[in-house]
């Protein structure tokens, strides 16, 4: 311990010569941290426009007389990001939301555009602003708003009333939408020859939400199989037809009219409970149609592994088939009897694989040897096998205490684990103090000498004489 402080004292006292340059560095340091400092408060109030206020989670702009005509955009995207509500209002030179334009308020709840020139809304406007709720859009100059600008959110209030919105297809879905909710907000379209009629009274023809059918609706077949989809759409205007799906199979997709068949040849197991959806969309709205593959396999083990010991042992698999295979064990080609101290357990079971255990409640030499797991179902069998050897030590009961395993070495340790690994560590500890010890004289008895380089380092320089000395 005592051989170190020779090197602290060498650390304090500085190298002859590099005192004006670290004079120099610190004055440097502190005139850009001064800098730094001072221009924050300055920056950030340059960020937020002169006629809004802005909060840590809020920013409003309603001075009619110093207008704003874009959102603003703060100084830094941790700044924007805080933001959850934005409230404009009296704007007269606010006319426009477009696609970026909101990029960064990616928590913005509610936002309010009111009593100002808003004449368009990009479909992308909120594109990034997924936790939007409440938008209030009054007393604006919008004629027209689409769907799909709000397609991949989940609105809970959207206020309309005082825009001149025109009677037209494009704006059915607000009624449709809003429901009874566009009568409390007496919510008003424009008749081409300029009649204000409620947008709840509105019909037009040829203005419908389009339909999508799946056929068949179910698909159960085998692996290897093939089958055909058909998907039916309808509505006017005529609607665009999409498919939707994620496939290892082999596929191809026929297109006429308002009718699209999907070919699958060559099924594959790895597609058994996946979707498949139809989707129709028109200016109206859009609608799914999806079913879940249904695909019939013969069972495969994916994977037998080494025991495990935890609360119990488990002898941990992984297998898959369709319908669900029937499991049973062998330990040395004799079929394992499950009750209450072996049985197997499913702990997980995801969309093509169940995950589970032989589990065995303290085992002991009785239960080690090569055991076999074999999967059937009506399609067929798969079998592994695994190595497993337990012992339990008789002098103690508690679970947790040492069991120990092995997979390979027939003869068990005589030693208790822990006592050994304590040993090895101690020892190990010891190797490497000693180890960095020698380390440390050799560099510190050839530090000082010039022959070998280094005696430019001051750390090292003034050691040598001391630490040979004690
Ligand atoms: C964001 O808000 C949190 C909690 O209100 C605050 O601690 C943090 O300083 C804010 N970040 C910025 C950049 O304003
Ligand atoms: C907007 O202006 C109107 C008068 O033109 C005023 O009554 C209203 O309070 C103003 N709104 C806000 C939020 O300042
Ligand atoms: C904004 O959102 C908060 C919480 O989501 C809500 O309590 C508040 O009433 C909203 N503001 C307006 C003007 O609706
Ligand atoms: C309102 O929007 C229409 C286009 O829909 C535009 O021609 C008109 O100039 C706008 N009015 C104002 C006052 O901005
Ligand atoms: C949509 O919002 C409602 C309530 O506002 C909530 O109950 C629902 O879980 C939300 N759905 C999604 C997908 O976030
Ligand atoms: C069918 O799929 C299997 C594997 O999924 C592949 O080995 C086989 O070659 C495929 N057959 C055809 C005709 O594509």
């Amino acid at each position: 311990m005592s051989a170190w402080r020779p090197g602290s004292e060498a650390l304090t006292s500085p190298g002859r010569g590099s005192w004006s340059w670290r004079c120099c560095w610190w004055w440097w340091v502190m005139v850009v941290g001064v800098a730094v400092g001072s221009g924050d408060p300055w920056l950030s109030a340059e960020a937020c426009p002169s006629s809004c206020v802005c909060s840590s989670n809020r920013i409003s702009c309603v001075d009619p007389e110093r207008g704003i005509n874009a959102f603003p955009v703060l100084q830094t995207e941790a700044e924007m990001e805080n933001i959850t509500d934005i409230y404009i209002a009296n704007q007269s030179t606010f006319s426009s939301i477009n696609d970026k334009d909101l990029h960064y308020y990616k928590n913005l709840r509610n936002l309010t555009v009111t009593n100002s020139r808003l004449t368009y809304v990009s479909k992308l406007a909120f594109q990034t602003n997924l936790k939007l709720q409440y938008l209030n859009l009054k007393d604006n100059n919008l004629s027209s708003l689409s769907w799909r600008i709000f397609r991949h959110l989940n609105i809970s209030y959207l206020i309309l009333s005082g825009n001149p919105l025109h009677c037209s297809c494009e704006n059915m879905w607000i009624k449709l939408w809003l429901g009874e909710e566009a009568d409390t907000q007496e919510l008003r379209c424009i008749e081409d020859g300029g009649v204000r009629k409620l947008l709840s009274r509105l019909t037009l023809p040829n203005c419908e939400v389009p339909m999508a059918t799946l056929n068949p609706s179910r698909v159960t077949l085998k692996e290897g199989g093939k089958v055909d989809l058909s998907c039916t759409t309808s509505g006017v205007p005529s609607p665009e037809l999409i498919w939707n799906m994620a496939l290892v199979s082999n596929y191809h997709i026929e297109t006429s009219g308002q009718i699209s068949v999907l070919r699958l040849s060559n099924l594959s197991s790895l597609d058994h409970n996946s979707k498949i959806s139809c989707t129709a969309e028109n200016i109206v709205g859009e609608k799914e149609s999806s079913l879940l593959l249904d695909i019939l396999f013969p069972p495969k083990i994916t994977k037998l592994s080494d025991a495990i010991p935890d609360h119990h042992w488990c002898i941990p698999f992984s297998m898959s088939g369709n319908p669900e295979p029937q499991l049973q064990w062998y330990l040395d080609g004799k079929a394992v009897l499950e009750g209450e101290y072996i049985m197997t357990m499913i702990h997980d079971i995801t969309e093509r694989e169940y995950h589970g255990c032989l589990q065995l409640d303290t085992p002991t030499h009785l239960n080690n040897g090569r055991y076999t797991l074999v999967a059937t179902n009506k399609f067929g069998t798969d079998q592994k096998e695994v190595e497993a050897h337990f012992m339990h030590n008789p002098s103690d009961g508690n679970e947790k205490e040492p069991y120990y395993y092995a997979s390979s070495t027939e003869s068990p340790p005589v030693d208790p684990p822990e006592d050994r690994v304590a040993v090895y560590v101690v020892v190990g500890i010891a190797a490497v103090a000693f180890t960095g010890f020698l380390l440390m004289l050799v560099i510190l008895k050839f530090g000082g000498n010039s022959k070998f380089g280094i005696k430019g380092c001051a750390l090292f320089q003034n050691i040598p004489v001391e630490v040979v000395s004690r």
